[in-house]
């Protein structure tokens, strides 16, 4: 197949959903119908059962859960999906945000009883940074749920988008009927449902085949239908896939993950209306995928998944081209050409090398400790260099020192090591050196990996003073004298390892205060440096 049919072909998204929203249920009926698992209960067993796909470390096995996000890759209808898996239980880390930047498109799950949760509510806002196509799935209609309006409400007024809804439910909970399909005139009758890979034929109907209706959903429910399409085709937004394509319509879906009920006609506009690789900012100009160029960039560095190694694993998102095993590269950041060692894909529990793979895929390589996140690796001729990853705002902080004052050296090669693959973000004092390190995370499960990680490979143990701080703000003004600023007594000034200056706060109301009472003090929540 031609390099641009097969770059068309591809569609890489991230599911973001609150812990139990429905992420794992939905990627599995997915995955399901890719063929690509044959029960449903393979994605994720909690305790007991079968260990997820990114099952690597034994903190993992510990907890029972998913720590790190994974790619799951599968063919569907002559696509060829990759989906990004973002880790869904509460203490997502920074992981869980540089997987976004490696998606071309976003599916949110939001459970219907609850509306938007503040997980969503944090990854939508990484999402709509980019500017990327969100598609929304409303999920568990099967249970009681709020009012489908209120729901489409909340989504526009707190986040500013525009919702469309393409079926809209018939009830909910023991009243649940199915779903209406507002562009086909169909009814996906709940009753009907299957579960497994069957498809469950829609009934075409229109809203004035008043006795058909009455026959598949009772005379009440056809009333509440034929008057909320009337209201949601009066007063909602146009459909208009120009603004879907860059994240300010989303198309809404509703229907039941667990039931299987809805995700496949979700699955088929879905892949219609997303896009293939999009082209991609380099610090040379746009970069086409379908460009003959090889290039790629690092989002995510997974350290000791396989005790045996010491090695890391990195995986790149691959932005242009094609990659072949066998070929060369060039390391931007390092500076060097190179082979990539043992490319992999993975599939659940399986990891296969690979041969080739081309733009929207991602692979992992084994690393010996050369790449950063953000780092860009390319072509030998033709170079070029991505824009590195932001780096996003810690929300837990704390102070760290090593138990052992023998193990000194260790401790602060351990502490950098793990900062520079991006499992933690390391802050001091201003001329304090590493005396003192402060430790920022985004989710507090960061913290415990850190432990294990400083004791399982560099054989250190340390001391954690959780600190109060719960805001962390880059300081972005040109000329301001960090000394004078006037801040509140907890407010405490840090660096990062790049000498950059930042703000600690212990509250929203202390980061009112200093730009209040500073002038000219610009603070982001984030930094692309
Ligand atoms: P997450 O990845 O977003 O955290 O959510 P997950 O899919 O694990 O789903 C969380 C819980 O919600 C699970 O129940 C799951 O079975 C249930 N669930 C998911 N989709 C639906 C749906 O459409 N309808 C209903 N009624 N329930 C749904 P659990 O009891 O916590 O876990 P399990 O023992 O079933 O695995």
């Amino acid at each position: 197949m031609a390099l641009k049919d097969q770059i068309e072909r591809r569609r890489t998204f991230a599911i973001i959903s609150h812990p139990d929203a429905g992420k794992t249920t939905l990627t599995e009926k997915l995955l399901l119908y890719g063929g690509a698992i044959q029960s449903a209960g393979s994605v994720k067993g909690k305790a007991s059962a079968k260990h997820a796909v990114s099952d690597w470390m034994d903190l993992e096995k510990q907890r029972g859960i998913s720590i790190t996000s994974s790619v799951m890759q599968f063919e569907y209808d002559g696509y060829c999906i990759n989906i990004l898996d973002t880790p869904g239980h509460q203490d997502f880390s920074e992981d869980t945000y540089r997987t976004l930047m490696a998606a071309d498109s976003v599916v949110m799950v939001i459970d219907a009883a609850k509306g938007i949760e503040p997980q969503t509510r944090k990854l939508f806002k990484v999402t709509a940074m980019r500017n990327i196509p969100i598609f929304t799935f409303i999920n568990k209609l099967d249970r009681e749920a709020r009012d489908p309006f209120e729901l489409l409400d909340e989504l526009e007024k707190e986040f500013g988008i525009g919702t469309y809804p393409m079926n809209w439910p018939i009830g909910c909970g023991v009243d649940f009927k199915g779903v209406f399909d507002r562009e086909r005139r169909q009814i996906l009758n709940f009753n009907q449902m299957h579960h497994g890979q069957e498809k469950i034929k829609p009934i075409e109907c229109e809203l004035t085949d008043t006795d058909k209706l009455d026959s598949l959903i009772g005379e009440y429910q056809r009333r509440e239908l034929v008057d909320q399409i009337e209201l949601l085709d009066g007063a909602s937004f146009d459909f208009d896939l120009e603004k879907v394509r860059c994240g300010k319509l989303t198309p809404v879906f509703f229907g039941s993950a667990l039931m299987n009920f809805g995700v496949e006609p979700f699955l088929e506009s879905f892949l219609k209306m997303t896009t293939s690789p999009l082209p991609r900012a380099t610090k040379e100009g746009n970069i086409e995928p379908t460009s003959e160029n090889f290039s790629a960039f690092v989002f995510k560095i997974q350290a000791n998944m396989n005790k045996a190694h010491r090695d890391r694993m990195t995986f790149m998102r691959i932005c242009s081209g094609k990659f072949e095993r066998d070929r060369e590269y060039y390391h931007i950041q390092g500076g060097k050409t190179l082979r990539l060692s043992q490319p992999q894909q993975l599939m659940a529990e399986e990891r296969q090398i690979v041969n080739e793979a081309y733009a929207g895929d991602i692979i992992g390589v084994f690393d010996p400790g050369i790449f950063s996140i953000g780092d860009t690796v390319c072509d030998t001729k033709n170079k070029v260099t991505f824009e590195g990853i932001p780096t996003f705002a810690p929300e837990h902080f704390a102070l760290i020192e090593q138990k052992d004052t023998l193990k000194r050296k260790q401790f602060v090669k351990g502490v950098e090591q793990i900062a520079q693959e991006g499992a933690i973000q390391i802050f001091h004092e201003p001329n304090s050196g590493m005396e003192r390190v402060i430790v920022g995370v985004v989710g507090v499960l960061q913290f415990e990996v850190l432990e294990y990680r400083l004791k399982n490979e560099y054989n250190v143990d340390i001391i954690r003073n959780n600190l109060s701080y719960q805001h962390i703000r880059w300081v972005k003004s040109p000329d301001i004298d960090m000394k004078s600023l006037n801040l509140t007594s907890d407010t405490r000034w840090v660096q990062d390892f790049k000498g950059n200056d930042l703000l600690i706060f212990t509250s929203e109301w202390n980061i009112n205060w200093a730009l209040d009472k500073n002038e000219g003090l610009i603070l982001e929540d984030f930094s692309k440096e």
